[in-house]
């Protein structure tokens, strides 16, 4: 019998997640549950108007939304009617007490948990879709299992999905990660939940690529994973400074070290700083349990790869404020792209929003433009003055004295940078921070032009 599904938290994470579990799954019922009925009812919408952008997500929804695919705000019922309970709720950094700036703050989490005991009138398997500190799922089990009427398994299913990609990387993983304890139940409920991604229909993920682990490795994976990712990203930007000091071009070294097979070209491109609400959280979450078991020096050697990402962002400003004269206030800069990368609409710790306040407290007159991220922008910039917002980017240059490009929307390259420049107030100046543009059209046009590595 195919067992039916609720997910707690209808975010990024859960929504798209189980649209596509609900995709593959057409035999089960998948319910997606949330304590934000704005946001759920912006899933239930009916002219699809969702609460998060993502490239193929409405397809997807509108294949299986009110078929095999629910979101509610009812959770007790959708507990009580299900016997697989993800958990997609959100685990920011803790802003308060021990470990205040670090560690995960896991009270969203705990109240699930509880939830969960309190409604169930069944044994249930419990899935860690979260990122979480190590041996989290041992508290889950803790208040799950003390003097329960009914058997809570637990199992870690990390989600590797990135955004702007994320339903081609659910329908294309290049693994499923699943951690369960090796006992009878625990082998029990991997298999099940083995059988969520390879079973129906002949296996949506090849059985090779689901690689199962015991819980704490699952766990820390997650972390480790997210941590090795940023690292790059934070050598690579690293290694961009250097290339400006000296006349090296960080795209070339980038391309050059990428060919050698064991290290690949991925997550080698230069930029303002990784943003997104994981990176930053997800490696001060490592940093964290590094001293907590007294590993001082890999938690130092973590700690190295969030300062180096801020201070991409301090030398984004400093190079501005020297190319132009050492001094922006009054002048008006126009910020293309506010979220965290292209294809989002997620502005959640965008290296955006970071310049964004240094340029303000130079009292610079900023202007954002962003097709997807204007709303999150005002809502994050809000209090700051002397901020306005503008869906055109035209409109946004009129006037500039800069255009400081902060996310690599695709569209960004074919403007009309001629029209641009001529609407600008001269000297006029580009700064590409993502190095996405035609540096020497720019030129032949009149721009100065400043990148990241070069
Ligand atoms: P999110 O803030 O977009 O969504 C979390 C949702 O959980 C919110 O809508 C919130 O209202 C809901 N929620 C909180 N407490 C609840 C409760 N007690 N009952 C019901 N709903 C509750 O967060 P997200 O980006 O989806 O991230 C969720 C988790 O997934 C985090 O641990 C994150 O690290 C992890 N993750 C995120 C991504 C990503 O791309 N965003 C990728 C991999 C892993
Ligand atoms: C990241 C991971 O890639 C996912 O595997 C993971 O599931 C997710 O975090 C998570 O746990 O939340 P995401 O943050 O959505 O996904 O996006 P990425 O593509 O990883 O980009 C993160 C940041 O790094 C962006 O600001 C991006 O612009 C920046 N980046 C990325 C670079 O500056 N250079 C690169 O070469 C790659």
């Amino acid at each position: 019998m195919n067992k039916n599904i609720v997910c707690i938290g209808a975010g990024y994470i859960g929504g798209p997640t189980m649209a596509v579990i609900a995709k593959k799954n057409p035999g089960r019922k998948v319910v997606v549950v949330d304590i934000n009925a704005e946001r759920i009812a912006a899933w239930n919408s009916p002219d699809f108007a969702l609460p998060i952008y993502e490239p193929g997500l409405e397809e997807v929804v509108r294949e299986v939304r009110g078929k095999n695919l629910f979101f509610s705000t009812d959770i007790e019922s959708a507990v009580k009617e299900c016997d697989i309970v993800f958990v997609g709720v959100n685990t920011p950094t803790k802003m308060f007490g021990r470990g205040a700036g670090r560690a995960s703050d896991l009270q969203y989490w705990e109240a699930t948990a509880r939830e969960i005991k309190n409604f169930a009138e069944c044994d249930k398997i419990v899935i860690e879709k979260s990122t979480l500190p190590v041996r989290t799922a041992a508290a889950m089990e803790a208040i799950l299992n003390d003097h329960a009427e009914h058997k809570f398994t637990v199992l870690s299913n990390p989600e590797f999905l990135a955004e702007g990609t994320a339903i081609k990387d659910l329908l294309e993983p290049d693994r499923v990660l699943i951690g369960g304890p090796s006992t009878p139940d625990g082998e029990a409920a991997v298999s099940e939940l083995v059988g969520i991604y390879n079973g129906e229909g002949g296996g949506w993920v090849p059985r090779e690529r689901i690689l199962t682990t015991n819980v704490w490795s699952a766990e820390l994976t997650k972390l480790a994973a997210n941590a090795f990712l940023a690292q790059r990203v934070s050598s690579i930007n690293a290694i961009a400074g250097l290339c400006e000091a000296t006349g090296a071009d960080v795209d070339e070294v980038a391309r050059v070290i990428g060919a050698d097979r064991r290290i690949g070209p991925k997550f080698l491109k230069a930029g303002p700083g990784f943003g997104g609400s994981c990176f930053k959280k997800d490696v001060l979450n490592l940093v964290y349990l590094c001293e907590t078991f007294g590993l001082h020096t890999a938690a130092e050697y973590w700690s190295g790869v969030i300062k180096m990402n801020n201070h991409q962002q301090e030398r984004i400003v400093s190079r501005l404020l020297a190319k132009m004269f050492n001094t922006i206030a009054g002048k008006k800069i126009a910020l293309f792209g506010f979220a965290f990368k292209a294809d989002t609409g997620d502005t959640r710790e965008t290296p955006a929003g970071t310049v964004a306040r240094l340029l303000a407290e130079e009292r610079a007159r900023l202007v954002v433009t962003d097709p997807k991220a204007l709303v999150n922008a005002r809502r994050d910039l809000a209090g700051i003055d002397g901020v306005s917002y503008e869906q055109d980017e035209y409109k946004a240059a009129e006037g500039a004295d800069a255009v400081v490009v902060m996310t690599d929307w695709r569209h960004y390259p074919s403007l009309d940078w001629r029209r641009i420049y001529d609407s600008m107030r001269k000297p006029a100046l580009v700064f590409d921070t993502r190095n996405c543009l035609d540096a020497a059209a720019l030129e032949a046009i009149g721009f100065s032009v400043l990148n990241i590595g070069k």
